[in-house]
């Protein structure tokens, strides 16, 4: 195969298409459990009821991402964006630099570690949460009849404090990608919705394909209804 041409962009295959659904699918859930969890006093327990149900749809797409950042394609796993502090502090340098941010292909160093926080945090909040009975609700958890009181009650410190931190980390995820399009003139949103950036001489990345990522999803949908119907 003749080397690709350096010198012209050309759409290249970037993200696969069970990231793109693991990730717009993410964000309609975590806004839903956001707002049903702390609004849950105006509007009712069968929202609670709700928040519920969505974290643990939250939950099965963590356990489909952590198993996707292993078979995924090249940009989607870990091994392909997770970079040592040298490569960081580069891409730091070069970012204060005047000249627009070189592209990446994948996530850059700096994004990397940006997703791995976003991660750690939604799977501290999802597993506080399992954690968690709240009677004036009339819901319960499928941990929460292994533990004390003392447990739930810390527990429940423990899923209001990762809010508050999925929330900044969120909130600085947004801003990152607002300072990209307009500082560095890179939108990087299309490419989550259509897979492809304009690269040059970057070959499309392969693997990722749909079926696995419907396998892998429905395996780890399973984990979870074993987790909440039969422990
Ligand atoms: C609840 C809100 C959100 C959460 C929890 C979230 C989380 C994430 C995660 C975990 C990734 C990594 C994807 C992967 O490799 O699997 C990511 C990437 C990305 N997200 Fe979000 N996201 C949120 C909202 C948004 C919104 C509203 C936008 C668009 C405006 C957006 C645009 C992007 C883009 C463009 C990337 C790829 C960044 C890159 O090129 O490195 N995200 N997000």
């Amino acid at each position: 195969m003749p080397a690709p041409d350096p010198s012209e962009t050309r759409p290249t295959r970037v993200w696969d298409l069970p990231t793109r659904l693991f990730h717009w699918s993410l964000v309609v859930l975590v806004v839903f459990n956001g707002i049903t969890g702390q609004f849950a006093a105006d509007l009712g327990s069968d929202w609670m009821a709700r928040h519920l149900l969505s974290g643990y749809a939250i939950l099965a797409l963590i356990l489909f991402r952590l198993v996707w950042g292993f078979v995924g394609n090249r940009h989607a796993r870990f091994a392909g964006f997770v970079r040592g502090p040298r490569a960081v502090l580069a891409y730091l340098a070069a970012l204060r630099g005047r000249a627009a941010a070189v592209t990446h292909a994948g996530h850059n160093p700096l994004g990397g570690w940006s997703v791995m926080a976003m991660l750690a945090a939604l799977t501290v909040q999802v597993g506080s949460g399992l954690f968690l009975s709240d009677e004036d609700y009339g819901v319960e958890a499928p941990l929460a009849k292994h533990v004390a009181n003392k447990t739930i009650d810390l527990m429940g410190s423990v899923h209001e404090a990762a809010f508050w931190a999925l929330l900044a980390l969120v909130a600085t995820h947004l801003a990152a990608i607002a300072f990209y399009r307009v500082a560095k003139k890179e939108n990087l949103v299309r490419p989550m919705l259509t897979g492809d950036k304009a690269l040059a001489g970057v070959e499309a990345a392969r693997g990722g394909p749909a079926w696995l990522g419907a396998l892998v999803f429905a395996l780890a949908g399973c984990a979870v209804w074993y987790l909440v119907n039969r422990i």
